[in-house]
């Protein structure tokens, strides 16, 4: 089965493969580890139709990782807002100075692994997708893959690499890895798989099961905590104070309204003039923002028209936005 599957996923890919900023059409000479790196760093739990936009501003702003490496913390803090998972970019400065540093990337699994925010997963795809080198590659995506082509209802992650192993070629291991991505994306998809599309149904056991979207079995989710917090609003004269966060824990290094300690504090709920709930990896915040008189600590007067250009995170995009919707409701 090995080579058949790897073969009928080559030759799709070559027929229906997503024409992405970041790769190079299927049989061609591999893209620059640059460009892969930044992508695959930022594909980590977002989506490509988020990712595909900021990946070309990235690369515009800097062409090479010596650009990006050169680039200050806020610099880079800035063009990554609204990307999320801050952690990411954190990393992304620090592996970038890194690289720059050595003179380049290393073109092995195991050395892509020592560079920062570069796991498992990112060191293989780079591996497999700059370099051209066998790697299992392997995300949620691939897994579902594995699980439905061998009807494991609830494997273990060493099956799983043990099923991707077995059908992973030792060539065009990158476009293999993309074939892999882009089936779980747009046929195997986890609800309604389009199997009359996928060019490995015939070697499906879940599909000739005949309910190939109950594999793998879902897990039962854990409900998340919800947290509580505050934000400042303190405005002069059509500008609005804001600050920087602290470099450590979430959010870190990003521009922010000035607020407390996400605690579990409630007390401000009732004077909020908005509210705004935001789902995290690992909590729920509901972020009461509250009107203040001072400035408190060190930041900046932002003006109110201009701060969509601030850098601000998702989360202090809302919560802004939503304080002047409520603002403009009242007003008509
Ligand atoms: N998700 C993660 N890496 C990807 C890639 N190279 N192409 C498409 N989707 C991806």
């Amino acid at each position: 089965m090995r080579a058949n599957v790897a073969e009928r996923l080559l030759q799709h890919y070559v027929d229906k493969s997503r024409d992405l900023p970041w790769r190079s059409r299927p049989g061609m000479p591999p893209p620059d580890p640059y460009r892969v790196w930044l992508s695959e760093v930022m594909l980590q739990q977002t989506t490509v139709a988020a990712v595909a936009p900021r990946f070309e501003r990235f690369v515009e702003r800097w062409p090479t990782v010596e650009a990006l490496g050169a680039a200050t913390d806020e610099e880079v803090l800035f063009e990554w807002a609204g990307l999320g998972y801050y952690a990411r970019a954190r990393n992304l400065i620090a592996c970038a100075r890194q690289v720059a540093a050595r003179g380049g990337f290393p073109d092995n699994e195991a050395q892509l692994r020592k560079l920062p925010g570069v796991g498992d997963y990112a060191a293989a795809a780079i591996a497999a997708i700059a370099f051209g080198q066998r790697a299992i590659v392997i995300d949620s995506n691939v897994e579902r893959i594995a699980a439905r082509l061998n009807a494991l209802p609830a494997p273990a992650r060493s099956e799983l690499r043990e099923a991707v192993d077995a059908i992973t070629p030792d060539q065009r291991c990158g476009d293999f890895a993309q074939a892999l991505m882009d089936l779980g994306a747009t046929i195997c998809r986890p609800r309604s798989p389009l199997c009359g599309e996928c060019p490995v149904a015939i070697d499906c056991q879940a599909f000739a099961s005949g309910a190939p979207q109950s594999f793998p079995a879902a897990r039962p989710k854990k409900a998340k905590p919800v947290r509580h917090g505050t934000a400042y609003w303190v405005e002069r004269a059509n500008l609005v104070w804001l600050v920087r966060r602290p470099p450590r824990g979430l959010l870190g290094g990003m521009v922010a309204l000035p607020g407390c300690d996400w605690t579990d504090d409630t007390a401000n709920a009732a004077a909020a003039i908005a509210r705004v709930r935001h789902v995290f990896t690992h909590f729920t915040l509901e972020l009461a923002v509250v009107a203040a008189g001072d400035p408190p600590g060190e930041g900046w007067w932002q003006p109110i028209d201009s701060l969509s250009d601030a850098g601000l995170p998702t989360l202090y995009r809302r919560a802004a936005g939503a304080v002047l919707e409520t603002r403009a409701r009242l007003a008509a």
